[in-house]
């Protein structure tokens, strides 16, 4: 009897919260799916929730969520790529676009919906852009949110790490090892094209862990004059190839982005290597090859480092959630998780600093910067 009364207290009391994944995936966003699951049910005994496809899954009806219990959490789940609970980085709900091509502010649903949930709290792990759309619907709907930052970009403030961006770096790094064998062989010039949106970090650091000679970044416009006489210096030593990588989107001095087109809320880039590859081929003479990596940064299993930093987000992003911290993004600083506002982490975008570490870098090592 007593036992009974404990329980159906407990089941009164028990805390319910949410995680959902939103934006780009990326490696390591099941490790953290699986940190907050661990924490939440094994130390404070609260029910975790897994939202589908992000503010989608919201907007659903019924509400598209599963509990999720640790049972299912075992390491395997560190190990894998994608993210078990979907995920999505378009139709804002803002502006979600209709069949009719307008677009509809679809807001209060998702509100709604999550009310309809039972949740007291949220947990989403979004990129820039995905933050600052949930920080609007918790602001707009009284949500309890904490945030746990995730891009391959790396562009969101203050956390000197997102999850995912190790990962990319390390793909990004493993194709310059592989393109290095096969451009001596035939005396080319390969150009990796990478992802990063408006940051260049995934180009800077891989550029410099894989040895490469010319590094585009969107954040120093380049001239094709300061890429030709790199290509030329490298002859002139006696090099019989040479390695560039370039971030997605890159620009000349007086130039445009190079966009696909697609349709979409926002352009996608895309082709610049290309674009390049033709321009340097009509004035070096060099024999030129393009790889366009893609989205093979963002799938396969996360590093180790991405692992260790979705596993300390998630623990911490429960506590703050447990000590009714809301409004807060989790954030790595200084070997520490801290946490710091929502509004701060939205505020801004963290491109590479020109005159930062690691720009000064690959200026000593005589890297071409365009
Ligand atoms: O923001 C992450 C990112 O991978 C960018 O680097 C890239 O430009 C974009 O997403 C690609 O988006 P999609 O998956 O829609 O092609």
């Amino acid at each position: 009897m007593v036992q009974c009364k404990q329980e159906l207290k407990q089941r009164m009391t028990t805390r319910k919260i949410g995680i959902m994944t939103s934006g780009g995936d990326c490696g390591g966003l099941n490790a953290a799916i699986r940190a907050v699951v661990l924490r939440a049910v094994q130390h404070y005994g609260f029910e975790v929730y897994g939202i589908r496809y992000g503010t989608l899954g919201l907007m659903a009806r019924p509400v598209q969520m599963d509990r999720l219990l640790p049972e299912r959490f075992d390491a395997n789940l560190l190990r894998q790529g994608g993210t078990v609970l979907g995920s999505v980085n378009t139709g804002s709900p803002f502006a979600f676009p209709l069949a009719d091509g307008t677009f509809h502010n679809r807001s209060q649903d998702v509100i709604d919906g999550f009310q309809q949930t039972g949740l007291d709290s949220l947990i989403c792990v979004g990129g820039d852009g995905s933050l600052d759309i949930a920080r609007k619907l918790a602001l707009q709907g009284g949500i309890n949110i904490v945030g746990i930052p995730k891009t391959i970009d790396n562009d969101v403030p203050v956390t000197e790490s997102a999850i995912g961006h190790d990962t990319a770096v390390q793909v990004a790094v493993e194709a310059l090892d592989r393109l290095q064998p096969t451009a001596a062989s035939h005396n080319r010039l390969m150009i990796l094209e990478v992802m990063g949106r408006d940051a260049g970090h995934i180009a800077l650091a891989a550029g410099i862990a894989g040895g490469a000679d010319i590094i585009l970044i969107p954040e120093i416009p380049y001239t094709l004059a300061a890429i030709e006489a790199k290509i030329q210096q490298l002859r002139a030593n006696g090099r019989n190839f040479g390695l560039m990588i370039v971030a997605e989107a890159v620009k000349a001095l007086d130039g445009q982005h190079v966009t696909q087109h697609g349709g979409g809320e926002k352009a996608r880039y895309g082709g610049i290597g290309q674009h390049l590859a033709e321009q340097l081929t009509a004035s070096t003479g060099a024999e030129i090859r393009v790889t366009v990596l893609g989205h093979l940064q963002r799938g396969g299993q996360p590093s180790a480092y991405d692992r260790l930093l979705a596993s300390a987000f998630g623990i911490h992003a429960v506590d703050l959630v447990a000590a009714g911290k809301y409004d807060r993004m989790v954030a790595w600083h200084n070997r520490q998780v801290i946490d710091i506002s929502l509004a701060e982490a939205v505020a801004s975008n963290q491109i590479v600093d020109v005159d930062g570490a690691l720009v000064r870098t690959a200026r000593g090592l005589g890297i071409c910067l365009g």
